[in-house]
């Protein structure tokens, strides 16, 4: 007997198959069509995949667009003065409030797995406090793994380097970093040498914001490849942004990449915000700033796409769904042919989990029962219209369900066809 059955589900890998869920794990997975369950959920075709899982977010600041004021050149830089002030005025409580009212939209959308940098600069750290509270509260349908981010520069910002350790004290996940927000590029390489240390000693994760400029010569990501081969740290560690990418020369990153690959390193490119963010120096033509997806990947490379931010101070929209993210990153790497759109899809689910080092995940027997149920017969589609998500279930508990989104009668009398099954 299971507690929930799912019959009829389409896969990601495009099989079908039937799910059957005792407590919080996945049981059985197969043709499991005769046995009794509490609760049957018939999918039909509709498309069953694990969980979002969002490698790259803001959740000290999200929600809080327009504090303490828009952000009037949409500029990078007035972003982190932005948020620079609005740190100091925020309280814990109105930090754990807007990040729950954030985690509830992203669960109902089947969003269960965010990795978020928190910032660790100023001094009173209320940032951390407010975001290990929010780990806690909800844990029972999200796993929040956050990141130390020393956003004013580990050495820039006077205490910055103390306040990360005080932060990884207090029990934050993962080592972050920013080197080219650093004083000089000399005291960026040595931040990037300096968190790299850090995590190995501490047996943590690092992932650094990492050359999120458009200067071609903003080089980091060669220095945390170096450190990460250097010290052990391969599978372990991940460069966000990497935008100078999209600028480098094209002999330099032919060296580059394999670099990267050697040391296992993964990339985490945020596209609504790179598109949006990047390129603000250029007149035309204007840089995408978008980092170098299909080239990386041909290197082995693992990429994930991340969100970065829902409303704050560096971007004034976002909803927590990261069929948008996937559905933006689908367009701005080119990524059109029928394998690179489904790839697209494993990089907001499978290689994400990869990112962050998640054991059990996935759709197998002995998975944690986490799972989303889209109105969509595939994840191509699931792309195409980013459309409801009727069930989602987080640890063996059904947490949410949207309607199912029908299309209008046409013209004719017909229901529209913009939905369903124009399979390649
Ligand atoms: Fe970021």
């Amino acid at each position: 007997m299971f507690d929930i059955l799912i019959t009829g589900g389409t896969l990601p890998d495009g099989s079908v198959a039937d799910i059957g869920i005792k407590g919080d794990r996945i049981a059985d997975v197969g043709q499991l069509g005769a046995a009794q369950a509490r609760e049957t959920i018939q999918a039909s075709g509709d498309l069953v995949s694990p969980p979002f899982v969002d490698p790259h977010f803001h959740m000290d600041a999200v929600l809080s667009y327009g504090l303490p004021r828009v952000n009037a050149s949409g500029t990078l830089l007035e972003g982190i003065s932005l948020w620079g002030e609005l740190r100091d005025m925020t309280t814990v409580a109105e930090m754990v409030e807007r990040a729950i009212s954030y985690c509830d939209w992203a669960a109902s959308l089947g969003l269960l797995h965010i990795r978020s940098h928190v910032d660790t600069t100023p001094d009173h750290l209320r940032t951390v406090e407010a975001m290990l509270e929010v780990k806690k509260k909800v844990a029972p349908y999200i796993d929040l793994q956050l990141v130390a981010f020393p956003q004013d520069g580990l050495y820039r910002s006077k205490t910055g380097r103390e306040n990360l350790i005080r932060a990884l004290d207090m029990g934050v996940d993962v080592v972050g970093g920013i080197p080219h927000f650093e004083r000089t590029m000399d005291d960026g390489r040595l931040s990037v040498r300096d968190v790299c240390e850090i995590a190995e000693k501490r047996g943590l994760r690092v992932d650094l914001h990492c050359d999120e400029t458009d200067d071609p010569l903003s080089r980091h990501v060669e220095t945390l490849a170096y450190e990460v081969q250097r010290l052990g740290l391969q599978g372990r560690a991940a460069g966000s942004h990497l935008t100078s990418m999209h600028s480098m020369d094209n002999y330099y990153v032919s060296k580059l990449l394999p670099l990267m690959a050697e040391a296992g390193l993964a990339a985490i490119p945020n596209p609504l915000i790179n598109i949006t963010l990047q390129g603000r120096h250029d007149t035309f033509p204007k840089r995408r700033g978008l980092t170098r997806v299909k080239e990386m990947q041909a290197h082995g490379i693992t990429v994930g796409w991340g969100q970065d931010c829902v409303r704050d101070p560096w971007y004034s929209l976002g909803t927590g769904d990261m069929l948008d993210v996937a559905f933006m990153g689908l367009h701005v790497a080119q990524m059109t042919h029928p394998a690179e759109m489904r790839r697209c899809f494993d990089m907001v689910t499978a290689e994400n989990a990869r990112i962050l080092g998640l054991e059990d995940y996935g759709l197998k027997p002995g998975c944690k029962a986490s799972l989303v149920i889209l109105d969509a017969g595939d994840t191509v589609e699931a792309l195409r219209l980013r459309p409801a998500r009727l069930a989602v279930i987080a640890k063996g508990k059904v947490i949410s369900r949207s309607p199912r989104g029908d299309a209008s009668l046409s013209i004719s009398g017909r229901p529209a066809q913009v939905r369903r099954r124009h399979k390649v």
